[in-house]
């Protein structure tokens, strides 16, 4: 009996020093070239599926039916995703499917997923397999609208794809494919009432450049943009906002509103509430003489509006320099208001 404890304690001892001697010899191989066993295979997928199941447990899912999350996501998946796993309008590159293991064709895979389980992968990726997590915090909307976009995959064909990501057609006999411009997300023309992705026409060279720098800089957190600028010098930034500023909001028809919500918008936007500190936001917003550093509000989207408006009140939308003035005016507002607010805006000329 007393042999056989002296052997365990014995073989406590070496096998952890053997572990370190085989680690320091350079014996342990990792290169990808050679794969996974297959049951080494299994067992990871074994334990990543069972991981991400235990940790999306508590999770609530939103409502994934409003189709204007299909243009954010899909826009994002062609910026952010595409170049791993493909997309129904490219294949996957060789350099994807010679990653170990390879980044899956999700059209295939999305159906074996929950939507829960979908917002656990791409809010904090899988370690140690090169899918990255989402880029910055408290942007769950953002992914939720992933989300939205990965249940449709796939039933999604290439036209579809473009139509909603905005990706242009391939351009016959050229040696690049299209890649996804600002416009692709950002044209007028492709926006309307209930789109998430705000117009930038109309707003002045000075907030859009501040803003630009903000996501550039991490104080005003977009995983959405901070993908889409992040081949972009500083230097760049500028002639982006000029563009930009140069052109006129069109007209979008705004989302349904009851007139007594709309109503309740008015007086806020112009008296503000006293009662409530709640300032006027017309004293800001959208008068001749404004600050040209304050955005313009009036023919934005409301659901665009009403994101913004939440993530100041939760106080997580950053900005530029002036971004606590707005935080301060945000501050007292409730869903109700919030709501009533973006209505009105939404369809003020
Ligand atoms: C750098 C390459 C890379 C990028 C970029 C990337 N992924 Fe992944 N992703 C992977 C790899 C590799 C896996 C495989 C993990 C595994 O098999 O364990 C994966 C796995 C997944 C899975 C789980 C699929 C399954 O059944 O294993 C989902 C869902 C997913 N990615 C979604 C996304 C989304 C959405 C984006 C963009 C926001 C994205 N990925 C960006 C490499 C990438
Ligand atoms: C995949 C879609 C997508 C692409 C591509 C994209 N954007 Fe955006 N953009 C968005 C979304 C969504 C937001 C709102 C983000 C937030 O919540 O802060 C946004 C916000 C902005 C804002 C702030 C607007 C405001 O009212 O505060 C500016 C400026 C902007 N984008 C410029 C650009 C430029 C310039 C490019 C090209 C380099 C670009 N975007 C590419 C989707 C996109
Ligand atoms: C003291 C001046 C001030 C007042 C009052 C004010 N705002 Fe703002 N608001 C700002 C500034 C400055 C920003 C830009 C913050 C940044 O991104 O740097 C802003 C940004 C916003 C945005 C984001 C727009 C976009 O394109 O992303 C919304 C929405 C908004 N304000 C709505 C309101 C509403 C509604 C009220 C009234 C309850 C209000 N503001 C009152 C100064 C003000």
């Amino acid at each position: 009996m007393r042999l056989r404890l002296k052997h365990l304690v014995a073989t406590l001892v070496a096998v952890p020093i053997l572990g370190l001697l085989v680690g320091w010899l350079g014996l342990v191989p990792i290169g990808a070239s050679g794969g996974h066993w297959a049951a080494t295979d299994w067992f990871l997928h074994w334990v990543m599926r069972n991981s991400v199941r235990t940790a999306s447990l508590g999770t609530t899912v939103p409502p994934l039916e409003d189709p204007a999350m299909l243009p954010l996501g899909a826009g994002h998946f062609e910026t952010g995703c595409a170049f791993c796993h493909g997309s129904p309008a490219q294949d996957r590159s060789a350099a994807a499917l010679a990653m170990l293991p390879p980044p899956p064709n999700l059209s295939e895979v999305v159906p074996t997923w929950t939507d829960a389980e979908l917002f656990e992968i791409v809010q904090h990726g899988v370690r140690l397999t090169g899918m990255p997590y989402w880029p910055v915090r408290n942007r769950e909307d953002e992914v939720w609208s992933i989300v939205a976009f990965l249940r449709q995959l796939p039933e999604i064909d290439a036209a579809t794809y473009r139509q909603l990501s905005g990706l242009a057609e391939p351009v016959p006999g050229a040696v690049e494919p299209p890649a996804l411009s600002c416009d692709g997300c950002h044209a007028e023309e492709r926006l309307t009432g209930r789109s998430l992705i705000p117009s930038l026409a109309g707003q002045s060279e000075a907030y859009l450049l501040d803003s630009l720098r903000a996501y550039s800089a991490g104080t005003r957190a977009s995983g959405v943009m901070s993908v889409a600028i992040s081949a972009l010098k500083d230097e760049d930034l500028p002639a982006l906002a000029t563009a930009y500023a140069e052109r006129a909001r069109q007209r979008k028809e705004p989302a349904e509103a009851k007139p007594a919500m709309v109503e309740l918008g008015r007086t806020l936007a112009e008296q503000g509430d006293p009662a409530r500190r709640i300032p006027a936001c017309l004293s800001c917003h959208d008068k001749p003489d404004a600050n040209p550093a304050f955005p313009h509000l009036s023919g934005q989207s409301a659901p665009y509006l009403q994101s913004q408006l939440r993530l100041f009140v939760a106080k997580t939308r950053g900005g530029s320099q002036y971004r606590d003035l707005m935080q301060h005016a945000a501050e007292h507002l409730e869903e109700a208001d919030i709501q009533a607010l973006a209505a009105y805006f939404a369809g003020r000329p």
